[in-house]
């Protein structure tokens, strides 16, 4: 089989990343003997709008459609600050969620063995540290109705946002959660506050009810929300899969994040219902990291966020499992050998480029 990407480099570092991500898919196809990957590159963001006046093109939007998975690198910077707000940069990825119903969000944080001793807590809490946040996306307290600002009348006034939840949308996330687990270690925290919100409860019943039904070889776990953010930074260790909603998901995954390292580090993973037919998942992959306008230009971007979105885009949306693999090995190894990006390297290290940093994950996955 083949399969295709539809590569959106953005702006800023985006472009820079992506070249970096370029040379492992031409890897991959040259130990394939052919093309296991076929690649178009369009632009999104500032570029998009440069070229065609919004953020992302109708045309672009449909070869995203169509492609196997969407390989994106970051929007936004300085020059597109004043742009007006339903065409600024961001506008590209929000519609690419939008309109390929990106209901899932997955943030994995791994602590790499060579930047155990980076981390902000201490090493032997996350040495080894391998979890995944699996964040509903597209539902919840940032999308809920009514969402206003009421004027009381008495120079007071009231802010509104409702955080609203229907089963289909706990069903489908709990379900991605539970796949998800079964490719791990076969554990799934479910995070919310059912003490003091309905939506909590609802989430839970629904969560038990689907694991009960058709998961029931996987351990669920429940959570209070609070609980797991402390628990994240006291005994990360302790989980597997941590599935929550849209809000909790924002804030657990960040304080997860941060647990390992670098944003330069960070890839991420956003996918949408199943094919009726091919059962494949509709799938957008890009690095957490934003568009760095500081960094742009001077060949100083880590990519690995970029190359380790491309491992997810191996795993999750191609089933290649051994690839993906083999993919975070070679970022490992890079890391092994001493590579360090400005970034990921202690003050007055030697530090490398982005281009050699690429280079040495290349050289890794030649010798392993
Ligand atoms: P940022 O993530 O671009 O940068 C924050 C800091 O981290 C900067 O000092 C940057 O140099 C550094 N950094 C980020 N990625 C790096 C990498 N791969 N290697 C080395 N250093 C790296 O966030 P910031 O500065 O808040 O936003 C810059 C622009 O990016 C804004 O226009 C923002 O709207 C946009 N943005 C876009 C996102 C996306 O496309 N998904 C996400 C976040 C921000
Ligand atoms: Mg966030």
């Amino acid at each position: 089989t083949t399969h295709s990407l539809l590569l959106l480099p953005g702006d800023g570092i985006g472009p820079e990343i992506m070249a970096s991500a370029g040379e492992v898919i031409d890897w991959f196809n040259r130990r394939a003997g052919g093309k296991l990957f076929t690649t178009e590159t369009d632009l999104v963001g500032g570029a998009a709008y440069d070229a065609h006046g919004a953020a992302i093109s109708e045309e672009t939007m449909q070869k995203a459609l169509a492609a196997d998975a969407v390989l994106f690198g970051a929007v936004g910077g300085p020059k597109w600050d004043d742009v007006p707000y339903d065409v600024r940069p961001e506008a590209g990825l929000l519609r690419l969620r939008k309109d390929l119903q990106l209901f899932a969000n997955l943030r994995p944080a791994i602590c790499y063995a060579a930047l155990a001793d980076a981390s902000s807590l201490k090493k032997e809490l996350v040495e080894g540290l391998d979890i995944l946040i699996v964040r509903e996306l597209t539902g919840g307290v940032y999308f809920g109705e009514p969402k206003e600002i009421r004027d009381l009348g008495n120079g007071q006034k009231r802010a509104v946002d409702t955080q609203v939840y229907d089963t289909f949308e706990i069903e489908r996330i709990a379900r991605v959660a539970f796949d998800l687990a079964r490719t791990r270690r076969n554990k799934v925290t479910s995070s919310e506050k059912r003490n003091v919100m309905k939506s909590g409860v609802l989430w839970k019943e629904v969560v038990e009810r689907v694991r009960e039904a058709d998961y029931p070889d996987v351990e669920l776990e429940h959570m209070l929300a609070d609980n797991c953010g402390m628990q994240l930074v006291r005994r990360p260790k302790q989980f597997d899969v941590i599935v929550c909603d849209n809000l909790f998901g924002d804030m657990l995954s960040d304080v997860a994040a941060m647990l390992t390292g670098s944003l330069g580090m960070l890839p991420s993973a956003s996918l949408g219902a199943p094919d009726p037919t091919t059962g494949r998942r509709k799938a957008l992959y890009e690095p957490v990291h934003g568009s760095a306008p500081d960094i742009t230009g001077t060949g100083r971007a880590n990519p690995i966020a970029m190359i380790a979105s491309f491992a997810m885009a191996l795993r999750y949306s191609f089933g290649l499992v051994e690839e993906a693999d083999l993919l975070d090995k070679a970022i490992a190894t890079a890391l092994d050998s001493g590579a360090r990006t400005a970034d990921i390297a202690p003050d007055g290290a030697d530090t490398v480029g982005t281009e050699e940093m690429t280079a040495a994950i290349i050289a890794a996955l030649d010798n392993l």
